[in-house]
């Protein structure tokens, strides 16, 4: 009955994988990396989604909307690029920047695919989110040779102060990244021991693969997003201390090496690999990097993704939505904020999400959005309680998880958002099929005829 089963399904997935997969019709896109080749190249590959999208879906309570997503339950499901696999693409559950986690995100259908980018002390490129959090994203502490590198070395807590410890990614070399197991994000601040320390995610995450996850470095990340049956696109980032004040304070750069160079070494990295600029979605909360991208290296520029968090507080949420039209003055054609800026509640006892002032400006900007970061939030009925960052702006108005797709369809179909990155991209890649969206598309960004500065030309 089983085998029976998996026979009809399969075939039933393959015909649909064949029809799906329109955009790639070149040679199996291997380039080498082992332990991945599926057995039939192209074709022996599904999609799947898991129980979550459904959850959510019958979590909702009745709407158009509801019957809209319930009706696209038995797919078609195909890879599109709207589903952007954060940090790899199921980090709800999987270490963040591993091998692992960007399998899983391919298989939820994420057709763009991220690897934020850090530096080493011998000048190499490796995923990881910050330059400094290898100590509480790796198991660095557990090697005590690394850990006596770290730019403040592991103390426990005590009676007045909690555990604490800073390892950057510019304290060690690549070969000696490469020896470092990925583990979910967290750290136990009360922990006494660098055992104990590794521990103190969220209750709602889990550490089932904690199994010594593979840590990547930026060119095995273009190998395997590159080798992925389908058509994949990537997202890397370009990490420094712009946005993260431990980055500011630790990380040592080589000597001479400037911020310039490792902006210029970034986009090298996918030209030597002979990558499409089209295939790549470049990002930078650093605007100097994203001006030098759309100057030095125009092709990869005018699709370079600015990120935003300039408007936490309301009143550099103001300035920050001001300041859109002079961001797209100078070049930039994509806006990537948290998608707490483009929501605000309203109505009778807040209990309406409607769009915010930052939606309507980067519109009338004509910038195109990219938002972030969709399910990093945990439970929606304790997003109010636990003062979470993504839902701050609407917090009156969510409260069960059926709301996910509530919130999304708003980003979707009143703001009109080109992708959105998330930890668990079957969410986004259900809704994206069921509503046919296929994502930002290169094409959309090439040099308009006549425009000067700005396009590099
Ligand atoms: C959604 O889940 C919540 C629990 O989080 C429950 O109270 C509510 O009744 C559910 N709604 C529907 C429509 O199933
Ligand atoms: C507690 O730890 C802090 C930081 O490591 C240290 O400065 C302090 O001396 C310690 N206190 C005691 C009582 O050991
Ligand atoms: C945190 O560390 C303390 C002290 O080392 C230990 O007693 C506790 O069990 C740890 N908690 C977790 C979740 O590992
Ligand atoms: C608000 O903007 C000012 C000026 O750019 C900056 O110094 C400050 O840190 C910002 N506040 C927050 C909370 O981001
Ligand atoms: C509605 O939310 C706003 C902030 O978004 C808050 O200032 C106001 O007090 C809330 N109103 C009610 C009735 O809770």
């Amino acid at each position: 009955m089983r085998s029976t089963f998996s026979v009809l399904a399969s075939v039933a997935l393959l015909a649909e994988v064949v029809s799906a997969a329109p955009k790639y019709s070149g040679p199996p896109k291997y380039s080498g990396h082992t332990g991945y080749e599926p057995q039939v190249p192209e074709l022996d590959y599904y999609i799947s989604l898991g129980p979550r999208p459904f959850y959510i879906v019958e979590n909702m309570t009745d709407s158009p909307l509801k019957t809209k997503l319930k009706s696209c339950e038995n797919g078609p499901f195909k890879i599109t690029d709207f589903s952007i696999g954060h940090r790899g693409g199921a980090t709800l559950q999987i270490p963040e920047e591993s091998v692992e986690n960007a399998m899983a995100g391919a298989r939820f259908g994420a057709g763009i695919l991220e690897c934020d980018t850090s530096l080493t002390a011998d000048k190499g490129l490796v995923c990881r989110h910050s330059l400094c959090d290898l100590h509480t994203t790796t198991n660095i502490l557990l090697n005590p040779t690394l850990a006596a590198k770290c730019a403040v070395p592991f103390t426990p807590a005590n009676a007045t102060s909690p555990a604490n410890a800073v390892c950057c990614t510019t304290d060690i070399t690549v070969a000696e990244y490469l020896t470092l197991c990925a583990k979910m994000d967290g750290f136990n601040a009360s922990a006494t021991n660098v055992e104990d320390y590794q521990h103190g995610i969220p209750t709602w995450r889990t550490e089932l693969y904690d199994t010594c996850a593979k840590v990547q470095t930026l060119e095995s990340y273009i190998d395997l997003i590159d080798s992925l049956p389908g058509y994949r696109n990537f997202t890397p980032e370009l990490k420094s201390g712009a946005d993260d004040p431990v980055t500011a304070q630790y990380a040592k750069y080589p000597p001479g090496y400037t911020q310039e160079d490792y902006a210029r070494q970034f986009v090298n990295t996918f030209i030597k690999k002979g990558i499409d600029p089209q295939r790549v979605w470049m990002q930078s909360f650093n605007p100097p990097d994203v001006f030098l991208w759309l100057k030095e290296f125009p092709a990869f520029g005018r699709q370079a993704v600015y990120l935003d968090e300039s408007g936490d507080t309301p009143e550099n949420y103001t300035t920050a939505v001001a300041r859109l039209p002079s961001i797209k003055a100078k070049g930039v054609n994509i806006i990537a904020p948290p998608f707490n800026y483009l929501l605000m509640q309203a109505g009778p006892d807040n209990q309406s999400i409607v769009p915010a002032p930052y939606a309507t400006a980067a519109k009338a900007a004509g910038l195109d959005i990219i938002a972030w970061t969709f399910e990093r939030s945990g439970p929606l009925a304790q997003v109010k309680a636990s003062d979470d960052y993504y839902y701050s702006s609407i917090a009156d108005a969510v409260h069960t998880d059926g709301q996910f797709y509530e919130v999304l369809d708003i980003l979707v179909h009143q703001i009109g958002i080109k992708a959105i990155f998330s930890d668990w991209s079957a969410t986004v890649t259900y809704y994206a099929n069921c509503f046919g969206l296929e994502g930002p598309k290169s094409a959309d960004y090439q040099k308009p005829p006549g425009k000067g500065y700005g396009w590099g030309w």
